[in-house]
Order: structure tokens, then sequence, then C-alpha cells
């Protein structure tokens, strides 16, 4: 797979070659491509497909990620400077552009339109998420549904379609695809809400970006909507500054931590990401035995316990 989209790149002109393979070989823990490749092993399939549509979705979610630090302004990403950052937004734009399109040539290349309506729909509503998100940006009054509804849409759909393309490869795994996207889409829940957990409790070294980014980029995260209903006067005005000021207000990273521990906001968050886990798992129930299903049955709690 890792092949397969290096030749992609290599056609591609100049400018993003350059840029692409600079996001590219960053690294990045290819996690949704891994799982795709898992769940076809797992159907029994024997084609190269799978190859493909790993690397259209790892295509995808790139091109998300190059256009999310452009909107987060964000300036550092897989322990690298973004791309945004180094090349400016013009570039990154289009380079966004051009991994999607790309991504769907791939896709229309093996002509399958069931897979192909079924990623179109998942990046339609990862952008959806991300518009929702933007039009909450520095807004302290998200609510928790809110929350998981731009979740969902943000990062759990693409993980669930990651989960169920193979199910396209033959009209026999058809009957697996409900609990396969059922699947995906709760680790693709529990993995953000990860994800924003560790905003505060990770470490810029080991996530390979900037920690404390979310509040300041305006973005009310599970933790921190638990918490404020647990906040005096003052503590919430500083949470509220900073949101919408973009940078922290009369208070600090470890003033946060600590109230975010304290009452008990980042312990809650991890029951609600253990609960998707465990949703993931039980959606398991009625896939073939072996290996493979081992596999995809411990991969929620590699979600849950990585620190990065
Ligand atoms: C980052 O995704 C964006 C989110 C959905 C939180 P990953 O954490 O999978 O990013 P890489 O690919 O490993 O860099
Ligand atoms: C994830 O949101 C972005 C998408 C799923 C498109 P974040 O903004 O939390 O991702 P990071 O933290 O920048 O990787
Ligand atoms: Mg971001
Ligand atoms: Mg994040």
């Amino acid at each position: 797979m890792e092949r397969f989209i290096a030749t992609q790149l290599a056609e591609g002109p100049m400018p993003v070659r350059e840029a692409g393979s600079y996001v590219l070989e960053a690294g990045g823990k290819r996690l949704r491509p891994a799982i795709l490749l898992v769940v076809s092993r797992l159907l029994g399939y024997r084609g190269e497909h799978d190859v493909r549509y790993g690397a259209i979705v790892e295509m995808i979610h790139t091109a998300t990620l190059v256009h999310d630090d452009i909107i987060d302004r964000a300036t550092v990403r897989r322990g690298r400077v973004t791309a945004n950052h180094r090349w400016g937004n013009q570039l990154t734009v289009l380079l966004g552009d051009w991994l999607y399109i790309r991504a769907i040539e791939l896709a229309l290349e093996v002509a399958e339109v069931p897979a192909m309506q079924a990623l179109s729909r998942a990046t339609s509503q990862m952008t959806e998420g991300e518009i929702l998100g933007l039009a909450l940006q520095g807004e302290s009054r998200v609510t928790r549904e809110q929350y998981f509804e731009i979740t969902r849409r943000k990062t759990a759909e693409l993980f669930s379609v990651a989960c169920s393309l193979p199910t396209h490869f033959s009209p026999e795994y058809d009957r697996y695809r409900p609990a396969l996207e059922e699947y995906g889409r709760n680790i693709g829940m529990c993995f953000q809400i990860v994800d924003d957990i560790l905003d505060i409790t990770g470490s810029q070294q080991s996530l390979g970006k900037p920690v404390f980014s979310d509040l300041r980029e305006g973005k009310l995260t599970l933790p921190f909507i638990l918490l404020l209903p647990h906040l005096n006067a003052t503590e919430r005005r500083n949470v509220e500054e900073t949101l919408a000021s973009g940078e922290l207000r009369g208070t600090s990273p470890e003033q946060l931590r600590d109230l975010l521990e304290r009452h008990g906001a980042v312990d809650e968050s991890r029951e609600a990401a253990n609960e998707f886990a465990r949703l993931a798992v039980a959606a398991l129930a009625d896939l073939p035995h072996g290996p493979e299903l081992d596999a995809l049955a411990v991969a929620p709690r590699f979600v849950i316990d990585r620190d990065y």
C-alpha cells in the first residue's frame, strides 16, 4: 500500500509531489488502511483491490488532515512543520484537492459504483463535520449531542467506510457489511474522543502535534463540555475567553489540566471512549473467527491505550 501511494505521488505535478511526499513520508499511524487490510483477510479476499482501497482511504484521510491544518492554523503535524506552514495555504489547499480527486480516480479505475458511493458519502459527511465544527468555533455552549454528531461525521464515518469497503469486493461478503460499518463507526468515535483527551494529557514529543490546541483553536471538546458545569464564574470566563481569543486567558495548561482531572472530566471522557470501544467489539459477534477477528477485537484497546 505504501508503494501504491508513492507511485501515485510520483505521477503528480512537481509541487504536489514534493509537498505530498513530505506529508505522507512523515509517517502517521495508517490505522484506517491497516484495519481495511485486516478486514479484507478476514473475509478471505485474494485479489488486489484491498491495497488500492487502503491507499484511497489513506489519501482521503491525508487530504482532510492538510485541509484541517489550514482551518486550525496548525504548525506541527506528524512531528514536522505542517504543509501549510511550510508552503503556505494556497499550495496546501491544492494538495488536499489533488489527493481527494486522485483518490476518487483510483476508485473509478476499478469502477465499483457501490464502493464509490460509500466513499463519497463518508467524505461529504467528513466535510460536513468540519463545517459544523467551524460553525461552533469559539462557542462555549456546545452540547454533548452536538459534539457526538460532529465527531461521528468528521471522524467516525471514514473509519466506518474503511472497515466495510472490503465487503464490496464480492457479493458473498454483503451480509457482513452492517456489522463492519457499526464496528468502524464505534472505533472512530472512540478514536476521536481519545484524540481530544490526548490533546490535554499527551505530549508533543509522542503525539507529533502540539498539545492543548483544541481550546485555543476555539474547539470545545468532550472533556471541556463535561467540565464547564463544575466551574465557578471566574474559571468559566477564563475558558470562554480562551475559546474566543485563541490564546490562554487567565489560566495555564497546568491549571486547566488540574481542573479537568479534579472534576473527573478526563475520567468521564475515557469512560465514553471505553463505551464506544465496547460497542465496537460487540459488533464483531457474528463475523468469521480467526486471527484477523482477534486483531480487530484488540484494535479498540490499542486506540484507547495509545499515547501517539
Ligand atoms: C488525526 O488522525 C485526525 C483525527 C481524526 C483525530 P490520525 O491520528 O489517524 O492521524 P495520523 O494519520 O496518525 O497522523
Ligand atoms: C480531526 O480533528 C480532523 C478531521 C477528522 C478532519 P482534529 O482537529 O482534532 O484533528 P487534529 O487534532 O488536528 O489531528
Ligand atoms: Mg486539527
Ligand atoms: Mg485533535
